[in-house]
């Protein structure tokens, strides 16, 4: 229980914006983004992505932000409140489920990202041969004691911020770190825009070929639509309960997506320009960030620097969205059981090690351990982007448009009549209803294999 009566949150606008974006901004926009796209045909795959983060993305993250504000709980209270003595609790519980897959294997990926902080810092990484940078990184990620170091790092971090609470801890870091990702990228898409390859990659980019796209890329698409925005899980029903009773939901949605997207299609800017420049294959998948770029920066003028700046952005980034993961099963537990927040946050610490250490062995100690076919790592990427986070979402839609019911749901859009968006609260309402739900559905089934 919360020591003083009142409750911790967001203390202003922008700081529930730069909140929601720093959750929505990660590793999904500048590893899995790029990574994906040059495997799915390039704009083919963005083209379908887009369709997915309008109809899918966007209609669930309003649904859970106006959940989350009404009941002003965790994400498994948030439901018990809003439907007492149903199972649609069961929302929120995978929802912390979620939360722990995707912190497992994002903690070691960002715990690699600040390792070549460091060694971009020491010029270690500097070498335009893809023979030498593919040995840098199989060294690190083949080393028991490393992969398991770099990731508590990683979570120490986190832990910190969240530890100090909502305003002073989430909301006062984001603030401090979403201009800073936002001058990194500009003044690596502008370095990017002036090479000799800038025409070929902006082509790759940004000119369909829909003959690679199968139900597969579909489902690909929609998962990652899905992770991009923090949606399907309890993340955004948990930040919206810190949101401000004045705070005009669906357009603070809209901006966070539109915000979220542009931080993608930078960082395919900063990227495919600089690949076809120096003749790399843009189709590497999730060795791109790691194997590819450092290579890419060798081959430039002054590219030990623009390395540097590159593996601070994807830090940087990747902060923001592991608070809002941390966040989920710490709100849980100090709202639902006698632990502090800060018991809280070491409780999670303590679970996230362990959980996270099947991920970070995957490719020393557990490479030969395999579930599905897959590795620990695999498996709970695959799980969670593929599947976890779109079935919370189809759940999330058919709690918010059929079981909530439009009355509640129109009194939360308008913030009880205040705000004139009555064509919003409508076409919100038919989406929810029966596009997002119909749509997440039959990707599912057709993506999956099952029809
Ligand atoms: N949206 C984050 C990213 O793009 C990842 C994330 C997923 C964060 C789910 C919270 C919940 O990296």
């Amino acid at each position: 229980m919360e020591s003083s009566g009142k409750r911790d949150g967001f203390t202003t606008t922008v700081g529930v914006i730069v909140a929601t974006l720093g959750s929505a901004v990660g590793l999904g926009n500048i590893w899995k983004f790029p990574s994906l796209t040059g495997m799915n045909g390039g704009a083919a795959f963005l083209i379908i992505y887009l369709a997915m983060t309008l109809l899918v993305g966007l209609p669930v993250m309003i649904s859970e932000h106006v959940m989350g504000r009404k009941a002003r709980a965790d994400a498994i209270t948030t439901l018990q409140k809003l439907a007492p003595g149903s199972a649609w609790w069961l929302i929120g519980a995978a929802g912390v489920l979620s939360a722990f897959l995707i912190m497992a294997f994002y903690t070691e990926v960002a715990g690699w990202v600040f390792a070549y902080v460091i060694k971009a810092l020491s010029g270690s990484l500097l070498s335009t041969d893809p023979a030498v940078t593919t040995q840098a990184f199989t060294t690190l990620v083949s080393n028991t004691w490393w992969s398991l170091i770099v990731q508590w790092v990683v979570l120490l971090w986190v832990a910190f911020i969240i530890v100090a609470g909502v305003s002073k801890g989430i909301e006062r870091m984001t603030k401090r770190l979403m201009p800073i990702l936002f001058a990194i990228l500009l003044i690596i898409c502008i370095r990017a825009l002036t090479l000799p390859g800038a025409g070929e990659g902006l082509r790759f980019l940004f000119q369909p070929d829909f003959s690679v796209v199968t139900w597969g890329t579909v489902l690909v698409a929609m998962g990652l639509a899905f992770f991009k925005l923090s949606v399907g899980m309890g993340t955004m029903i948990t930040y919206g309960s810190y949101f401000r009773e004045d705070q005009n939901i669906p357009l603070t949605a809209t901006r966070v997506m539109l915000a979220d997207l542009l931080v993608s299609l930078l960082a395919g800017i900063a990227i495919f320009p600089t690949v076809f420049t120096y003749g790399f294959a843009p189709d590497a998948g999730p060795s791109l960030l790691f194997i590819t770029m450092p290579a890419v920066f060798a081959s430039m003028p002054a590219g030990g620097l623009f390395m540097v700046l590159f593996f601070v952005l994807a830090a940087v980034a990747a902060t923001g969205a592991m608070l809002s993961l941390f966040e989920v099963p710490v709100a849980v537990l100090a709202e639902r059981t006698k632990l502090s927040r800060k018991g809280a946050t070491w409780v999670t610490f303590a679970a996230l090690a362990v959980v996270g250490s099947l991920a970070a062995l995957s490719s020393s100690t557990l490479a030969d351990v395999h579930l599905f076919g897959m590795t620990f790592f695999d498996l709970f990427d695959y799980a969670t982007q593929n599947i976890l986070l779109a079935l919370g979402g189809l759940f999330i839609c058919l709690f918010a448009g059929w079981k909530w019911g439009s009355a509640a749901i129109q009194e939360q859009l308008s913030n009880g009549g205040t705000l004139n968006n009555g064509v919003v609260v409508k076409a919100y309402t038919i989406v929810v209803k029966y596009v997002t739900p119909i749509l997440v559905f039959l990707v599912l089934l057709n993506g999956l294999g099952i029809v």
